[in-house]
Parts: C-alpha cells; sequence; structure tokens
C-alpha cells in the first residue's frame, strides 16, 4: 500500500513517473479543461491523467488500486448520461493520447485501434480502403472508439448493422488492480466460453478500461440514398418500416422518425435549414437506403416513393439529388442548435418500447407534462426503426426533474419498454434501472461489479450504488 499524504502528493508524483509531466494535467492547466461537449462546466478531477501505452494505463491502475483512489475513465466526453463526471477528489483518465489506429487489414476487413481514436478518424481510415465502420452517431467527430465500447453506442445504422458490440471483434482492457485482460481475436466466431468482452462493452467504465479494440468493418455501399417522407398517420409508419425493409432487402440503412414538433422547431425561425416540405403532416420518416447500382437504385427508390404517394401512405417526399442536400436533410435530424438558441433547458431522453404503442406513449406523456407544468414542450425523434425514441423537453420554468423521468420512465414498466436504449444509465437513470432491470439482474450486476473492483475505485456510483 502507497502512503498517502492527505494532499496525495506522492500518488501524483508516483503516477507523473509513469505517465511523464506532460501526461498529468492540473491546477492552472486543467482549469482550460471542459467537462464535455455538452455540460459547458469546467472539468472537476484531483489531476487529469493521460496515458500513451496499454502498459501506462495498466501501472495508474496499479497506483490508484494500491493507494484507493479513485478513477473515472474518460473518452470524448459526450455521453449523455453523466457516465464520465467526475468530482475534484477523482483522477480522470483519459484516452487522448492513444489515438493511434495500429493496423488496418482489407481483406480480413479489419481495423486495430487504440481506444482513444476518434470514430470519424475509424470512418475515414475504412473509407480508403472503400470499407466503412458500421457505427455512426452525431457526436462522430469527438467521441472516441473507447466510448463507444464502454458505453455500447448505438446510432443512426443500428437497424442494418447492430449495435457496437457487434462491431468489436477484440478488445483488450485493464482492470480495476491494474491487470491486462487481452482478447484481441480478430475472428468472426470464437465460441469458446463466457465471451469476457461483451461483459465489459457496455459497462460504462466500471470494470475495466477499454485500452484497445479489433473493429469489424463491412463493405461501403457505392452511394447512399436519402429520403424525407411526411406521414399522416403512425399505422402508416410501422407499415413503411415493413415496406421499405422488404423491397430493399438489406439495403435499408437507417429509419428515422422526427415528430411534427422537432420537424418544425428544425426547420423553423430558430433554424437555417428550410423545410424541404412544405406540408404539414404528424411524423416524418428520414430514411437512408444504400445502393449498389447508381442508376437503377435510384430509380428502384423512386418508384417505390411514387407508389407510396398514390397510395396515400406518404402525403409528400423529397429524395436528396447531392450530398449537400443529404446532409442538409440529416442535419434537421440531428440539429441541437436550434432547441439550445431556443430554451434555456433541455432534459434528454433515450427510450425504447414497442412500435405499437409508441404514439399513444408520446402523446400520454405530452398530455401530462403539459397539464402539470403549462409552459413545458416536448419534442420527439429517434431511431425508430430500432424501436428507439427520443425526447428533449423543455421542462418550463419548474425544472422539476424528478417529476418529468417519472412521467417519462414510469410507463415504460408496464409496456415493457428500457429507460435506456442507447445513452446508458450513468448517473443520470440510476433511479430508474429497476424499471427496466429485475432485482436479480441488478443483484448479479452488482456482485460482478464487487468481484471485478473489490475496492470500488472504477468509475464508483455509476449504474447502481453498491
Ligand atoms: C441522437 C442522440 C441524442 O440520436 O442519441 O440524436
Ligand atoms: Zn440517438
Amino acid at each position: 500500500m502507497l502512503r498517502m499524504s492527505a494532499d496525495r502528493s506522492e500518488l501524483l508524483q508516483a503516477l507523473a513517473a509513469v505517465v511523464g509531466t506532460a501526461g498529468i494535467l492540473r491546477g492552472d492547466v486543467l482549469a482550460g479543461r471542459s467537462a464535455g461537449i455538452w455540460s459547458g462546466e469546467a472539468l472537476r478531477a484531483l489531476a487529469l491523467v493521460r496515458p500513451r501505452t496499454t502498459d501506462e494505463v495498466a501501472r495508474v491502475m496499479q497506483l490508484c488500486h494500491a493507494a484507493g483512489q479513485v478513477v473515472v475513465p474518460a473518452g470524448g466526453m459526450t455521453g449523455l448520461a453523466g457516465g464520465h463526471s467526475s468530482t475534484a477528489a477523482d483522477i480522470v483518465l483519459s484516452t487522448e493520447r492513444m489515438n493511434r489506429i495500429e493496423a488496418m487489414d482489407a481483406r480480413a476487413r479489419t481495423m486495430v485501434v487504440e481506444a482513444g481514436v476518434i470514430l470519424q478518424s475509424v470512418h475515414e481510415r475504412a473509407a480508403q480502403d472503400g470499407l466503412m465502420f458500421a457505427l455512426d452517431l452525431g457526436a462522430r467527430a469527438s467521441c472516441t472508439i473507447g466510448g463507444n465500447i464502454a458505453t455500447n453506442a448505438g446510432g443512426v445504422r443500428v437497424l442494418r448493422f447492430g449495435m457496437m458490440r457487434e462491431q468489436v471483434l477484440g478488445l483488450e482492457v485493464v482492470l480495476a488492480d491494474g491487470s491486462v485482460l487481452s482478447s484481441m481475436f480478430d475472428m468472426l466466431k470464437n465460441n469458446t466460453g463466457y465471451d469476457l468482452r461483451q461483459m465489459f462493452i457496455g459497462s460504462e467504465g466500471t470494470l475495466g478500461i477499454v485500452t484497445r479494440a479489433v473493429l469489424r468493418l463491412h463493405e461501403a455501399p457505392l452511394a447512399t440514398e436519402t429520403a424525407l417522407l411526411a406521414v399522416p398517420t403512425w399505422d402508416q409508419v410501422m407499415e413503411l418500416l415493413r415496406y421499405f425493409d422488404a423491397a430493399l432487402p438489406g439495403a435499408l440503412a437507417a429509419f428515422e422518425v422526427l415528430w411534427r414538433d422537432h420537424y418544425e422547431l428544425n426547420t423553423g425561425s430558430c433554424s437555417e435549414i428550410d423545410a424541404p416540405l412544405e406540408t404539414e403532416t404528424p411524423f416524418y420518416i428520414l430514411m437512408d437506403v444504400f445502393i449498389s447500382d447508381i442508376d437503377q437504385g435510384r430509380a428502384q427508390l423512386e418508384a417505390l416513393l411514387t407508389t407510396c404517394l398514390e397510395q396515400g401512405e406518404i402525403v409528400d417526399g423529397a429524395l436528396a439529388s447531392s450530398e449537400t442536400e443529404r446532409a442538409r436533410f440529416w442535419q434537421i435530424r440531428e440539429n441541437f442548435e436550434p432547441e439550445q438558441k431556443k430554451f434555456d433547458k433541455i432534459y434528454g431522453y433515450d427510450i425504447s418500447l414497442p412500435l405499437e404503442a409508441m404514439a399513444d406513449y408520446v402523446e400520454s406523456v405530452r398530455q401530462q407534462l403539459t397539464q402539470r407544468f403549462v409552459d413545458a414542450e416536448l419534442f420527439a425523434y429517434g431511431h425508430i426503426g430500432d424501436g428507439n425514441l427520443h425526447f428533449s423537453i423543455y421542462p418550463g420554468q419548474a425544472r422539476d426533474r424528478a417529476a418529468v423521468d417519472e412521467m417519462v420512465y414510469f410507463p415504460l414498466q408496464a409496456l415493457h419498454g428500457s429507460v435506456s436504449a442507447e445513452h446508458g444509465i450513468g448517473l443520470e437513470k440510476k433511479a430508474y434501472l429497476k424499471y427496466t432491470r429485475s432485482e436479480s439482474e441488478i443483484e448479479l450486476m452488482r456482485k460482478t461489479k464487487r468481484m471485478m473492483d473489490p475496492t470500488n475505485i472504477l468509475n464508483p456510483g455509476k449504474l447502481f450504488d453498491l
């Protein structure tokens, strides 16, 4: 056991000896660092430690383990559930200097990366060889692969390719006591007992620190077509999901829905984007389709949209005619500036529930919300092809987070839904984990945590309390 003085200077010196003086930021240097792109607050930490290798992470963890020092792992700090939130007494371990793409094998369709590589860099590297990395999400330019793994990130391609856990072939993690667990395989199939990798994926930094990974790549489509459709009823939204998935087998790569409120906010006076469709409908579908033959693929999609229009399944529709237009359609979905401009506070939600129940659920939450808080507003959108709904809720002057949370989360129990579809539990949803997970599931999670981190130094208090 390392003997510690009250100010932890001995530990900090030992850490500096491992990562070098440039690898540990404190005081004034640290004051300039933010706690993430969404938070707007300064990072709180005893020190920000920035190892360069797995070995350095291991030695940092050995020291912190011996000293009983809490460590909060940090990737791009774009999480939306408070999973990377830290206090002034914590060591924040950032993977920002572990940002090497170590290897790329186009024939095996794999890439070996360090945890701090930015998601967009993986996309760009894969594209150089005509390949794609399937995970894609709004924070692509800031989030890291390690964070994507720790949170089992979702995003806009889950419908076709699954979540992050399906993109990880091999994994290396450093455990709470500093031991290294390496499972850097590049095989698709490896049926040799418990899949330990999967335990770390989505564990939100509570069981180990991801240091490296072998990623699975896919062939890139020749082109992607993007359509925006105005749809009158929820029944039609559900019908259209099946219709397009059946008519374009394996090619439907995103199926997002924007409720009218979100569409209007993001094409209205607070937004720089004009509405591509003038028609007002309760729902708008934003759809990506992978095309393997440019002329034929586009013609087929045009024909399908015409049929939908003729049959009244949609009342208006547009097919993007350039990359710029594609990006503009997606901006209507992914841009959060208009809500930030208009409201001084937004509560974000990320839930799953059966599509059959979704539209009624949205209206019932909206009604309860605006009855209790007359100045509140609700905006709904999400990865509806995955059953994943997001809300941005302006809570009104009352700002009663607990009351709004309860309105959103409580009904999910009866609907057999999830309080987190993709963002995770972090700190924000701890109190509601029990709405989705049973007592026995939570107890087994606790036992696992106690076994793997007996002194509770790795991201303690996230997911659940011990
Ligand atoms: C999105 C984030 C909020 O889908 O998950 O835009
Ligand atoms: Zn999302």
